[in-house]
């Protein structure tokens, strides 16, 4: 099915017109996200798994978010469609702020929004034929007739590289790749302009998951489709977005566009993560390994000062008494890190030179 014939039966997911023509599709503003994990004696504690974070993403751009395990990315992405409540901040979207919605107002907003995880079974229904998981949201929310649903599916099923033969099997019976082809159908059955990916291709082997990247791509074109892309396979990340953020315990301590972020990273938890990539290129440089002291620490106990200062080999004093906000980094983006007002570095340039203490 060709772009336009998919665009050319949309109606605004949204009701109202965006207003916000000009401005990024996604604002994120300040979001906190707190846990609370229950104890049988004494006060619950608070995990903050997502603090203080803030980014914008443009129509039609791919921003990725990296950071190693339970660093937030996932509840990052989750609360950005209120699928778990944000304890603080603003998320907009297509300009409508989704803080005070809720019931039919937020499924509403949530048709613009979908999400496409590591494991298809997520969304798909092993007891459902593919048929009638990708027409589930077609009946609900645009009331559908069933014939109608029907020549929808197969067209959504075409635009994922798939055809309308395979619409009355049953999940178990693709391979995951193609699985992972359904889910992405289902996602895009109501036209959302935001998807979120969070491992998407994480559980693929690398042919496929090369496939799927390639066709995330290119619905990404046909249909102007921003995405936050969530991955550990910071390779994978790479090649998809046109901009990263790396979060470490619930922060964004790095942002810039990609090319900046991976040639000259300006934040040692960044440097650290890219210096585990092996590099294919035939011109590469050969790279420092820096392993990162010690686990991160309790996200219900987090140290005073910067988050990684338990584990940064440029510590210094102030890194123990003050948060580093947030600076500009020659080459775009933005670092967190004293290094880049108070250390050897100044005004965010990259770590190649800094003093080990
Ligand atoms: N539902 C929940 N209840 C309590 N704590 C949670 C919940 N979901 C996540 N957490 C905690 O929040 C923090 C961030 O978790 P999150 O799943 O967002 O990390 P992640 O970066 O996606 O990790 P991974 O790469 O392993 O998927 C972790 O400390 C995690 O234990
Ligand atoms: S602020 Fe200090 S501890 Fe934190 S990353 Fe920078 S140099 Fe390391
Ligand atoms: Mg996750």
């Amino acid at each position: 099915m060709s772009a336009t014939a998919f665009e050319g039966t949309s109606e605004p997911a949204y009701g109202a017109p965006a207003p916000a023509e000009g401005r990024p599709l996604v604002e994120v503003r300040g979001l906190n996200v707190v846990f609370r994990k229950g104890r049988s004696l004494g006060a619950p504690r608070l995990v903050r798994a997502v603090n203080d974070v803030s980014f914008s993403i443009e129509r039609g751009e791919t921003l990725g978010l990296v950071g190693e395990s339970g660093s937030g990315k996932s509840t990052t992405g989750r609360a950005l469609l209120k699928l778990v409540p944000y304890t603080a901040g603003e998320v907009r979207v297509a300009g409508r702020d989704l803080s005070g919605l809720a019931g039919s107002e937020l499924r509403r907003a949530r048709r613009n929004m979908q999400m496409v995880f590591q494991d298809p079974y997520s969304s798909l229904d092993p007891s459902c034929t593919v048929a009638a998981s990708i027409a589930e949201p077609l009946l609900v929310h645009e009331r559908l007739a069933p014939r109608e649903a029907r020549a929808r599916v197969t067209e959504l099923l075409e635009l994922v590289g798939l055809t309308g033969g395979h619409a009355d099997r049953y999940p178990y019976e693709f391979s995951g790749g193609q699985r992972q082809r359904i889910a992405i159908a289902r996602a895009l059955a109501l036209h959302p302009q935001f998807v979120v990916c969070d491992e998407a291709v994480s559980a693929l082997d690398v042919s496929t998951q090369n496939q799927v990247i390639n066709l995330l791509e290119r619905l990404r074109a046909e249909l102007h489709l921003s995405y936050l892309f969530i991955a550990h396979d910071l390779a994978v990340v790479r090649h998809i977005s046109d901009r990263v953020a790396v979060m470490y315990l619930g922060r964004i301590v790095e942002s810039g566009p990609t090319d900046r972020v991976y040639n000259r990273p300006a934040h040692p938890y960044t440097e650290a993560l890219l210096s585990a990539i092996p590099d294919a290129s035939p011109h590469r440089v050969k790279r420092e390994r820096i392993l990162l002291a010690g686990e991160p620490p309790d996200p219900a106990n987090p140290p005073a000062g910067c988050p990684l200062q338990t584990r940064c080999r440029y510590v210094m004093d102030v890194c123990r008494q003050r948060m580093p906000e947030a600076t500009p980094v020659h080459g775009g983006g933005e670092v967190a890190c004293h290094l880049q007002t108070s250390g050897p570095n100044l005004s965010g340039a990259p770590l190649g030179g800094a003093a080990t203490p």
